[in-house]
């Protein structure tokens, strides 16, 4: 399937099994905000538990926590976000479309590294076993060229932001001739700053209310309470501040589904450590993030690190974990090196000294801090898109299935009696009532069973559990798996342990 087409049926999927419906959508909806429906509610759910699990409960040295969304507005004052946390946007003055201006030029590269890719498979097929990928990147003419294109112009282009240089910008789009992908038209305006906090108001009357914004990361929630968990929770440096929770962007270039969103939801740890100790931290976070990832099973290739070439306001290193989403790789996960920059900045406006002693060395010190930063919802749409998938059947039919991670998917297994008589279906409940204190499982009797099983491969549902005849008389029941389709008699008694081997979040977390 091409790619284009892919993500669409990836996101008429999402609606017509229960995982994702467009916000208000009676009324006509809301541009970038999207309702998690009851299958999306619990994959999300799943999601941020499987992650909650890694990053804190295995973790003796981190600890979670639930801040709040409304902030002192000082806050974003003292974390740069009201001076810096900025987009820079053009406009076309044609089509009356709005862009981020890094965002077009970087699209111009990944159109690049597209001729790239394109050159490095007709190779390999031209030179079959004896082909060195590497060898072939670092020598052959044209890929040099490219190459060399893709590093002058991000350059360039980190070089302008960093320098706030915007006209500079304007003028790189117009010399790479980058035209509006919707128009074709190179009629651009200048390149200006835009700030993507939404704000708003505290207090009843109009007089005394207070402006406040709705947070754009819920890092800073760990920040501002990073010595109350310290010393409550008697924590020793290297320690960690972990939570999940909603963020919001006033993005302008807001698509992709619900991979670019307004109101999102991220997933972050904050992790305090002695500077001087930063570079080893960076490094430990990106491997133990990425074998979380890889965990999961949704194939290691799916993956790869993008280093940041422009840093944040806040960061002495940054990366980035991509993932191979229908549309391309793109940012999954930021892992940043924020040195002590937040901290110091708090310490600064609050008048407060948020200083960790450190018994060994009898000195006090500004920790800094290593982050990993994941957005949820951008994680189901990894998980989502890539387990959406149509499969060819050896008897010439195909059948639509979701092989989420079984650890992730929302209901483990469906109870199928065979037949809707002879007291099929009051077994069937019998096992639905006994299964559920360990799992999510539904009961289901309607259509014919073959049609039955369709419906749970599409909806990503690991087993199907079906209740005939046979059971009458023996206690056993057909367990049929999604992804095999393999059918196999087993005992009632057996299906918990069964079930469980297949989804138990020790299993998979095992394979980090
Ligand atoms: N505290 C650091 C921070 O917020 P970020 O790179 O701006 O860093 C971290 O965001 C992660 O949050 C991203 O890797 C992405 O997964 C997710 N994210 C950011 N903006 C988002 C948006 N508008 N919609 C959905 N997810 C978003």
């Amino acid at each position: 399937m091409a790619n284009d087409d892919k993500f669409k049926k990836v996101i008429s999927h999402a609606k017509e099994y229960g995982y994702v419906f467009q916000s208000s959508e009676i009324y006509d909806g809301l541009s970038a905000v999207y309702d998690y429906a009851q299958n999306g509610a619990e994959l999300k759910n799943n999601i941020r538990n499987y992650w909650w699990k890694a990053m804190v409960q295995m973790h003796e040295n981190i600890v979670g926590i639930d801040a709040a969304i409304f902030m002192h507005p000082t806050t974003w004052k003292a974390s740069g976000h009201v001076d810096a946390f900025n987009d820079p946007l053009i406009d076309n003055k044609d089509s009356k479309k709005r862009y981020r201006a890094d965002v077009l030029v970087e699209d111009y590269c990944a159109k690049i590294e597209a001729k790239i890719n394109k050159e490095v498979a007709k190779a390999a097929k031209r030179f079959g076993d004896a082909f060195n990928k590497e060898e072939f990147v670092s020598t052959n003419g044209r890929v040099l060229g490219y190459q060399e294109k893709i590093d002058s112009t991000l350059k360039r282009l980190g070089k302008s932001l960093e320098n706030e240089d915007l006209a500079d910008v304007k003028a790189l789009i117009e010399e790479l001739e980058i035209a509006d992908p919707l128009s074709g038209s190179r009629n651009w305006t200048d390149v200006k700053q835009f700030n993507l906090m939404f704000g708003t108001k505290l207090g009843a009357s109009a007089d005394s209310a207070m402006d406040l914004y709705l947070r754009p990361e819920t890092a800073q929630g760990i920040f501002v309470n990073f010595l109350n968990v310290q010393k409550t929770g008697r924590m020793k440096i290297p320690f960690g501040i972990a939570q999940t929770g909603k963020a919001f962007r006033n993005e302008i270039v807001a698509r992709q589904f619900i991979f670019r969103m307004r109101e999102f939801e991220q997933m972050e740890m904050q992790f305090f450590i002695k500077p001087g100790t930063q570079k080893e931290w960076f490094e430990y976070w990106k491997e133990h993030r990425l074998k979380w990832h890889k965990s999961l099973g949704m194939g290691d290739d799916n993956y790869r690190f993008h280093d940041h070439e422009k840093l944040a306001h806040y960061a002495d290193a940054a990366t980035d974990i991509e993932f191979n989403f229908p549309f391309g790789f793109k940012e999954l996960e930021g892992i940043h090196s924020r040195t002590d920059f937040d901290l110091s900045q708090h310490e600064e406006y609050s008048g407060k000294k948020l200083q960790y002693f450190d018994h060994e060395d009898n000195a006090s010190y500004t920790p800094y801090v290593l982050e990993t930063s994941i957005g949820l919802d951008r994680m189901f749409l990894a998980v989502f898109s890539n387990s959406l998938q149509e499969e060819e059947l050896d008897n010439g039919t195909t059948r639509t299935v979701l092989k989420l991670p079984a650890v992730l998917a929302p209901t483990k297994a469906a109870i199928l009696p065979l037949v809707k008589k002879d007291g099929l279906p009051d077994i069937a409940k019998q096992i639905v009532e006994d299964l559920k204190w360990d799992f999510n499982v539904v009961y289901d009797e309607k259509d014919a069973v073959g049609r039955r099983y369709r419906r749970q491969d599409a909806v990503g549902t690991p087993y199907c559990i079906t209740v005939d005849h046979d059971t009458l008389e023996d206690n056993t029941v057909t367990i049929r798996h999604r992804d095999t389709m393999e059918q196999k008699r087993v005992k009632i008694d057996e299906l918990r342990s069964i079930i469980k081997k297949e989804v138990d979040v020790r299993e998979w977390l095992m394979k980090m």
